[in-house]
Parts: structure tokens; C-alpha cells; sequence
């Protein structure tokens, strides 16, 4: 495997690559979800190139940027198993300039939502994932459903402008007891964790409530709220594919979201209906 903390230098191996690259952007910390897209990454293109960097634009003041786990030594080991051939390692000196041009997230769906309670946290995002796919320059890019609403701004940058890397969806890791994954869950005490597992709960019921036929959006949020009136729920919505709140679920186009606080950790998630 090799390793680069330079985006030219990278720039430069990048060209010299005959084939398709895969690119699987992260901030580290990697659990079972994002090797699930490193795999897919392997198996597709001839290529794969993984980046770990904990962006500072996307963390708002008072955001966990500080104390977000970073285990190098453990990613590094874990890439190097999994096959990854490029590691990208940038410090924040190596992709931010200082008074550089800035990206902002479309007016409406990159500040509802996530958006709302995160402002200008998407600005960040796409920031530097364009700075990532510029670099990379990937055939496809993989992105986990977990964060449905990153995975369509993302979507739609690359179509606004008119880039030609293939965006890919990837389904969401969950434990065995229905936990979804996230390098966040590490901030859980055993019982924060009980509770965090009401959130999957309230998802598991809400499309088992779709399967019997129920489409009314208010009814199924409020017996999803009911699940998880023992923690502090910041939203739950149910949108299109395209961000669209729906009042009626439409039947493989909505998406079920949920954003929630247990102890002092934000955690979201989602199902795909
Ligand atoms: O989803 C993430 O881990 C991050 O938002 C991303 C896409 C790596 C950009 O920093």
C-alpha cells in the first residue's frame, strides 16, 4: 500500500494509474461501514484509493472536532488488509489555503434538516470532497446511506458541475441487535448504547408499519417518537429521494430519518423505504 500526505504528489501517481480507481473518502476511525465500502471499492475497480482526514469546515463551533476518535495506526493496518492500494493521509495545511474560494450548499436542501440543526456543516462537506474527488480524479466514489442527506448534496454538486465520477450508494452497517454503525458510537457508555438502539427501533416499526400499509407520515413519526420518548430526538422526518418532505409515504421514494442526542452524543439514521 502506498501512502501520500501530498495531494500533488498524489495528483502526479494518480495520472501514471492504468484502469478504473475507486475512492472511498473518510475521516477515519474505521469500523465495519466503511470497510463494507472499501470491499466494494476492491471488487469494482482496479484501483482504490482510501483518504482519512478529520475536516475541520464541516464541524461547527463547539462540534466534537477536538475529541473525534483518530486511530491511525489501527486504520492504517486495517487498509492494508482489506487490499487498499493508495492511502491519502493530508494534514489540514496540505488542503486549506487560508482565504481560499468556499463552496456553499444549495439554499434549501443543504440547510433543511441536518442543515438546520449543522448550518453550513454541508458547506464543508462538499468543500472538501470536491477538493477529494479533484485530487483522487475516481471513476466511481462510494458513499455510505447512513448520511442520506451528504450522499444527495453530493450527488447533485456532481451534477451541477457536470463532473464525470460515478457516484455510488452504499447500504448502511448495522450490529446484530440493529445499532447502525458510526465512528461516533465509541462515545457511548453501555447504557447511552441501550438507548441508542430505540432510534433503529423506531425505524424497524416504521417500515413495519409502511408493510401493513400505513402511508400517513404524522402517524408513523408519532409511534416512532413514542419508541424514543427516552431520548432526546431532534428530528424525524420522512422526504423523497430528492429531500422533498412527504406527508404520505411513496413507496420506494422516501426516505425515514432520524436525528437524535443520547447523552452528549448526535447520532442519525435512517431507512430506506
Ligand atoms: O462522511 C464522512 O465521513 C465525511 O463527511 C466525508 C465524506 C469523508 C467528508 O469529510
Amino acid at each position: 500500500m502506498r501512502e501520500f500526505s501530498s495531494p500533488l504528489k498524489l495528483q502526479t501517481y494518480r495520472e501514471s494509474l492504468e484502469g478504473s480507481v475507486g475512492f472511498v473518502p473518510t475521516m477515519g476511525a474505521l469500523h465495519e461501514g466503511h470497510i463494507s465500502l472499501i470491499k466494494r471499492s476492491i471488487n469494482e475497480n482496479d484501483h482504490t484509493i482510501v483518504s482519512i482526514f478529520v475536516n475541520p469546515t464541516q464541524f461547527l463551533e463547539g462540534e466534537d472536532l477536538d475529541k473525534y476518535p483518530r486511530k491511525i495506526e489501527a486504520d492504517r493496518k486495517i487498509c492494508e488488509l482489506a487490499g487498499v492500494d493508495i492511502l491519502f493521509m493530508p494534514t489540514i495545511d496540505d488542503i486549506y489555503h487560508g482565504d481560499e474560494l468556499r463552496i456553499i450548499a444549495p439554499k434549501i436542501k443543504g440547510y433543511i434538516l441536518e442543515g438546520a440543526k449543522r448550518p453550513k456543516h454541508f458547506d464543508g462537506v462538499l468543500q472538501i470532497v470536491l477538493k477529494l474527488l479533484h485530487i483522487t480524479n475516481p471513476t466511481r466514489a462510494y458513499f455510505g446511506k447512513k448520511d442520506a442527506q451528504q450522499l444527495y448534496l453530493i450527488q447533485n454538486m456532481v451534477r451541477d458541475l457536470f463532473m464525470s465520477v460515478e457516484i455510488v450508494p452504499c447500504e448502511i452497517v448495522r450490529e446484530s441487535d440493529g445499532l447502525a454503525l458510526s465512528s461516533r458510537n465509541i462515545y457511548l457508555s453501555s447504557e447511552e448504547r441501550a438507548k441508542a438502539l430505540l432510534i433503529s427501533k423506531s425505524l424497524k416499526e416504521a417500515s413495519g408499519l409502511v408493510l401493513k400499509g400505513v402511508r400517513d407520515s404524522k402517524r408513523i413519526k408519532a409511534q416512532m417518537l413514542e419508541i424514543m420518548r427516552d431520548i432526546d430526538v431532534e428530528y424525524v422526518e420522512i422526504v423523497d429521494r430528492a429531500f422533498n418532505l412527504l406527508d404520505e409515504v411513496k413507496i420506494k421514494d422516501s426516505i425515514i430519518l432520524v436525528a437524535a442526542r443520547v447523552g452528549s452524543t448526535r447520532l442519525i439514521d435512517n431507512i430506506w423505504i
